[in-house]
């Protein structure tokens, strides 16, 4: 039977929880063109730029992208995730004897953090001076393999691509296009079936950088953005951390939510507005406030006085705004308007 690429495998798992009338992104909540703009470009086998603010879930998504995927069976010890019946890579050749691993499908993902200091050898690999030494540097063995040759039969997950150097963005153009990189200075070049999804925050705060056009153009770019409230409310109550001992009733998580909610409706006394993360923070500290008082369930003044702690930590009030030196007042404005939600 021929082996079936990873954008094929991915296709296939999509297509039939689909037959199934199953969701196959599962956990990840949004509207339903983005889902399906989301599913549409993964069955099509295209590499996806997510663009969005923080804390919205997209690397929640990313992880449930690859865990569609099912379990690959790959060479024990082999840097470069080889086919058991086609070990070829530098770690499997010269190998006496093959041990057949089985990874599971949540584990073929590779998670990158965009940086300004992230350079090509890091994506790409590099000589290991040591092993040069020792086995001259013709030595395909003396080469130690990048995040991207490790991702081979892997998803990547690289997260604000926007602040990778141009440079090193450059480097994943090849990748992208014709799944292989040339190894600088070897006859060796190293098949890299891996499907790209990245991240990108477009209203990004300093030392970030565009994502290069030339790169850009080989991704379908989705954004997301903030969930609908019955949605944000079903994720607190699916991802929320619930404390021991203290009971935080439906109304707790809906006030929760009301509050973030209530702040989003400024973005223009706001340079940041709060995400899903910080609705998820201020349900935590409500209860984590109740136990430490405690009392045996969260009240609304729980989540209030918690969620003064973690707005004030994460507002940016704008200058132009007239709250610019109040933002107290306005923290105090938000938790008001949330009452009458
Ligand atoms: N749309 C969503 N669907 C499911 N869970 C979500 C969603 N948005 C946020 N969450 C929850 O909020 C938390 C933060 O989400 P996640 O880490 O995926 O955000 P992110 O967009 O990757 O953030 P960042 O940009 O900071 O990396 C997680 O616990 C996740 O479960
Ligand atoms: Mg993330
Ligand atoms: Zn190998």
């Amino acid at each position: 039977m021929p082996v079936k690429t990873l954008r094929q495998e991915l296709r296939d798992a999509i297509l039939s929880r689909i037959a199934k009338k199953q969701d196959p992104l599962e956990g990840f909540y949004c509207d339903e063109m983005t889902r399906e703009s989301i599913l549409a470009v993964l069955v099509a086998g295209r590499h996806l730029l997510l663009e969005g603010p923080p804390g919205i879930g997209k690397t929640t998504v990313a992880k449930i992208i690859a865990a569609l995927l099912p379990p690959m069976e790959t060479v024990a010890d082999c840097r470069y995730n080889c086919l058991p019946a086609k070990p070829a890579c530098p770690d499997c050749v010269g190998k006496k004897k093959i041990r057949k691993i089985t990874v599971p499908g949540a584990q073929r993902f590779i998670r990158i953090q965009g940086s300004p200091e992230m350079m090509p050898e890091d994506l790409m690999g590099d000589l290991d001076p040591v092993l040069a030494m020792k086995l001259g540097i013709q030595d395909p063995r003396a080469y130690t393999p990048g995040k991207i040759q490790k991702a081979h039969r892997k998803i990547v997950f690289i997260d604000e691509l926007n602040r990778v150097p141009q440079r090193t963005q450059n480097t994943l153009v090849q990748v992208l296009e014709e799944g292989i990189t040339t190894i600088a200075g070897f006859d060796l070049d190293s098949e890299v079936d891996t499907l790209v999804v990245a991240t990108e925050n477009p209203e990004d705060y300093a030392g970030a950088e565009r994502v290069s056009e030339t790169l850009s153009d080989r991704f379908e770019q989705i954004r997301i953005g903030y969930p609908a409230f019955e949605q944000e409310v079903e994720i607190l109550e699916r991802y929320g951390r619930r404390i021991e001992g203290v009971k935080a009733s439906d109304a707790v998580l809906r006030q929760s939510v009301a509050i973030t909610n209530a702040a989003r409706m400024l973005p223009d006394e706001l340079d940041r507005l709060p995400s899903v993360r910080a609705s998820l923070s201020i349900f935590e500290q409500a209860q984590s406030l109740a136990r430490l008082k405690n009392a045996k369930q969260v009240t609304a003044a729980h989540v209030e006085a918690a969620a003064r702690r973690v707005l004030e930590g994460r507002l940016a009030v704008s200058s132009e705004s007239r709250y610019s030196e109040k933002q107290d007042a306005l923290v105090e404005k938000i938790i008001d308007a949330a009452r009458k939600f």
